[in-house]
């Protein structure tokens, strides 16, 4: 029997295209998409749609029971950025929200559930460089406390209620599809556009700052291979370290620069730039990729050159790109 899942922030940068891939997978009608407000994107319609907040269990609740869910994936959040603007929010939609959709899960029967997290779980003294799965989790933003506490509580959630979470912490996320919001690797996705619009960027970063970062295809395809992967295998119920590929900002540009004539990158660093300091660098997955196999498929240049194909049929439909 395929899962009947739930998605939350099926709206959001990840589920506008994991809900898509989940119901390739296993059918239109076994993912329901939940978005914060009515009507989401027109391709979540393809199959069932609900509207509801995070923070109101008795309405996760009324949606696990309407349709039969046992597997929720929950990724509803605030991002970094917008965190630091908003921190009171950012812990409620972040902590409340998850800790209503475990409290649904285990009173429910659910049998799994999927919870991002992010690299944010470290700060500034973690190791900068191939940041190891077990260093100290320390951060500096809201948004990373909200991570690493929710690591805590999926770990607790395992341990006291046999609850089956599973979870990565995610690099930036490059997609052609949704926008992020509100995130300090948010400039990966915005320089594709900004290159194809105009053939100039200012990054809100400084250009020797490097950060983890994965294209979404692997983020889709890693999301689903550990949802699948035998319980006997997942190791961890907090957080797994999860990489791909590590550029700097001025590295990004210049991939770009080799495809689009001309390409012109200025730098103007802003609030964020403080928290990418305290980012890592590069991190280390070897945990993922022997407990359940993880390795990726896209590095920077075959990444850019598919943002570049793909946004550019979108962009600009009466020319080859
Ligand atoms: N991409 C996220 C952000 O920038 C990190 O998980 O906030």
């Amino acid at each position: 029997m395929p899962p009947k899942i739930l998605v939350t922030g099926a709206a959001g940068q990840i589920g506008a295209e994991l809900v898509p891939a989940l119901r390739l997978r296993y059918g239109n009608a076994q993912v329901v998409a939940a978005v914060h407000k009515a009507p989401g994107a027109e391709a979540l319609r393809a199959g069932p749609t609900v509207t509801l907040d995070v923070v109101d269990e008795e309405a996760i609740s009324k949606a696990v029971r309407d349709h039969g869910v046992d597997t929720i994936y929950h990724l509803a959040a605030l991002l970094s950025a917008v965190g630091e603007d908003k921190p009171d929010l950012a812990w409620e939609v972040n902590m409340k929200g998850l800790k209503s959709v475990l409290d649904v899960a285990r009173r429910s029967g659910v049998k799994r559930v999927f919870w991002p997290s992010s690299i944010a779980v470290f700060g500034p003294n973690a190791p900068r460089t191939m940041t190891p799965q077990n260093a100290s989790l320390i951060p500096t933003t809201i948004y990373g406390v909200s991570k690493v506490s929710g690591e805590l509580l999926c770990n607790y959630y395992f341990l006291k209620y046999g609850l089956d979470v599973r979870s990565l912490r995610y690099p930036g996320l490059i997609s052609s599809e949704a926008p992020p919001g509100g995130g300090t690797t948010d400039y990966a996705v915005e320089i594709f556009y900004a290159a194809l619009e105009k053939g100039a960027y200012t990054c809100f970063l400084r250009k020797e700052t490097a950060l983890p970062m994965m294209y979404m295809p692997d983020a889709l395809d890693a999301t689903i291979s550990i949802m699948e992967t035998d319980v006997a295998r997942v190791k961890l119920h907090g957080g797994y370290n999860l990489s791909a590929m590590s550029f700097s900002a001025e590295e990004l540009a210049a991939e770009i620069g080799k495809h689009v004539k001309g390409f012109s990158v200025s730098y103007a660093p802003d609030r964020r730039q403080k928290i990418a300091d305290s980012w890592p660098m590069s991190v280390d997955d070897s945990e993922a990729r022997k407990d359940w196999g993880w390795s990726p498929k896209y590095g920077l240049p075959r990444m850019t050159e598919d943002m570049l194909s793909r946004l550019g049929r979108r962009l600009k439909p009466q020319k080859d790109v």
